[in-house]
């Protein structure tokens, strides 16, 4: 406790030195609300608020940054997929359920426990719908369906669960192992014809353990362990190995164990990269990735000597998260990361309840995935600004394995969605035997006020104060000050009803107005009967 208490204390005045706060007094707004209605005010750019009453008060209060959320599942693997023999075999991979999935063009392909594979394609009018729960339509169809047991025999004979890749570049996925590695065409699947070629990649190294593998430009850079980090080129369609990288190559005299990594694309020429290499035994590690003929490698810095790592992820190369175990507590910790001179900072570091399977960062937040439960954490260059803030908890049962939308992963003439939606606007993925979709959407702090008809005539008084940054300027920080009167006025009707009786009065009035007319019509031919 102490020694935390410590580490924040000296952050902070790393932190004070790095960035300035403007206190900037607002002026003082009076908002009339009418008793039992609900009254929202967004505060847009801000990423964090405090709401003090004068008269003790809580008809007012400022919900948190948050994200919303909005599932919709899509059930593949069916109760009537199952044989006799499924149940009485006793491994939990026997059971036909989804293990991996990867993103590709317009959809996803995802495998089975007992090598299906399935071919789904999104279907972008329900994708881009708002209140796609309402109208129960799919957000992904099936597309094809293939048995890839010949190739893959049975996941559970190999007691290990696959990763899938997919190269864009290229349009071909793999289906990998930790001994072996397979590839196919996707456009030879969505052609949907009956047969697949399946080619087998003859220069893959067998290792004892397979972490992360993802592809760059047509590279493919894969964690084993104790083995460092494989490098693998895209070759027509096949994998030619071309690097190991052992942490000796930088004259480091450790045991290695390399569980994860994440790289990202440095600067504006082609070839550039850096990449956050999380060792378990020595920590996380900044590293020059340069490819030209080669494919070289330098140490840039080493940014925490921190044991147990689990993973670490970052979009924007800035906010770079990594999660470790300690004893027996997980935690994150963020760091604040200059690719340009090598220089990090630590943001913060916190303690997760739960064990922590991966991260996955966006620009805005990551998703710290735990096993039923996962944890929204905010990036920010600025955890002070962000004191009072809660870390929102979602839960999503059973997710496998997911993946953010790619806007470069979508039909060319798909064009004019761009407009209208960013990167991340959803995610989607596997749960055993589902796979679902999740929008989600930023939401503003707000401001929410709502009185009873016991205050009518009374006015209460509020400070709010929120953080904003400002874009553009990295190390600014403006402190809002506003002192908010909240005025509870007497109404006899809602506004939505006095439409509603400017509507009943109309009505009447036409009905009377042709009653009238009636009468006169009637009088005026019948009349003078009588
Ligand atoms: C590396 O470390 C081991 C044990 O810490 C030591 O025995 C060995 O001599 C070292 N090798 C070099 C090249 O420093
Ligand atoms: C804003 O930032 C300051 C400085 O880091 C911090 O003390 C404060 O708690 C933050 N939040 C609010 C609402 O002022
Ligand atoms: C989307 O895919 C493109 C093409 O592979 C890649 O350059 C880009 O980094 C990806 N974006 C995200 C947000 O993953
Ligand atoms: C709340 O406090 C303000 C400022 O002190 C005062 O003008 C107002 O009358 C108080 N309202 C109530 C309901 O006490």
């Amino acid at each position: 406790m102490n020694f935390l208490l410590i580490s924040l204390i000296t952050q902070f005045t790393r932190y004070s030195l790095a960035f300035t706060i403007t206190e900037v007094e607002e002026p003082l707004t009076s908002i009339k609300i009418h008793a039992n209605e609900h009254r929202t005010l967004n505060l847009d750019d801000a990423r964090d608020a405090i709401l003090l009453s004068y008269n003790h008060s809580r008809g007012c209060e400022v919900t948190p940054l948050q994200l919303q959320f909005e599932t919709q599942e899509f059930r593949i693997i069916q109760p009537y997929d199952f044989t006799e023999k499924d149940f009485e075999s006793d491994t939990i991979l026997n059971f036909r359920q989804f293990v991996s999935m990867v993103h590709i063009k317009d959809g996803m392909l995802a495998i089975t426990s007992d090598s299906v594979a399935y071919l789904l394609k999104f279907n972008y009018n329900t994708v881009f719908e708002h209140d796609f729960e309402e109208k129960g339509q799919k957000f992904a169809r099936i597309l094809w369906k293939a048995d890839l047991q010949t190739i893959a025999p049975s996941l559970v004979a190999k007691n290990e669960l696959p990763q899938l890749l997919f190269s864009p570049s290229t349009n071909l996925a793999f289906l990998l192992f930790s001994d072996t590695a397979q590839l196919f065409s996707m456009e030879q699947m969505e052609s949907q014809t009956t047969s697949l070629d399946v080619y087998q990649v003859t220069d893959w190294r067998k290792r004892g353990y397979r972490g992360l593998t993802k592809e760059i430009d047509g590279l493919v850079f894969s964690a084993v362990g104790r083995d460092g980090l494989d490098v693998y080129k895209i070759v027509q369609k096949d994998l030619r190995f071309i690097k190991n990288l052992k942490l000796k190559d930088f004259g480091l005299n450790s045991t290695i164990e390399i569980v994860d990594f994440a790289i990202v694309k440095h600067g504006t020429a082609d070839g550039y990269y850096s990449m956050f290499l999380l060792d378990r035994e020595c920590g996380l590690l900044l590293i020059d990735v340069h490819r030209d003929q080669y494919v070289n490698f330098g140490l840039r810095s080493w940014i925490n000597f921190q044991s147990g790592g689990i993973s670490v992820d970052t979009r924007n190369g800035r906010n770079v998260f990594m999660a470790y175990q300690s004893m027996n507590h997980h935690y994150v910790l963020e760091y604040y990361v200059d690719l340009d001179n090598g220089n990090s900072f630590s943001i913060r570091k916190k303690r997760i309840d739960n064990r922590i399977i991966d991260l996955d960062a966006t620009d805005d937040f990551v998703i710290v995935q735990g096993v039923n439960q996962h944890l929204i954490l905010f990036s920010n260059g600025y955890d002070y600004v962000m004191n009072n803030h809660q870390d929102q908890v979602f839960k999503h049962l059973g997710l496998r394995d997911f993946a953010f939308f790619n806007q470069s992963y979508k039909l060319e003439d798909m064009d004019d969605i761009k407009k209208e939606y960013q990167y991340d606007d959803f995610f989607f993925g596997i749960t055993a035997q589902s796979a679902f979709l999740t929008r989600f959407q930023m939401q503003p702090i707000k401001l929410k006020c709502f009185y009873h008809q016991s205050d009518v005539g009374q006015s209460f008084t509020y400070i709010l104060q929120y953080n904003t940054t400002v874009e553009g300027v990295s190390d600014l920080v403006v402190r809002h000050t506003q002192m908010v009167n909240i005025e509870i006025i007497k109404t006899y009707f809602y506004e939505a009803e006095y439409y509603l009786l400017y509507s009943v009065c109309f009505l009447l009035g036409s009905v009377l107005l042709m009653g009238l007319g009636y009468v006169g019509y009637w009088f005026y031919n019948f009349g003078g009967i009588y």
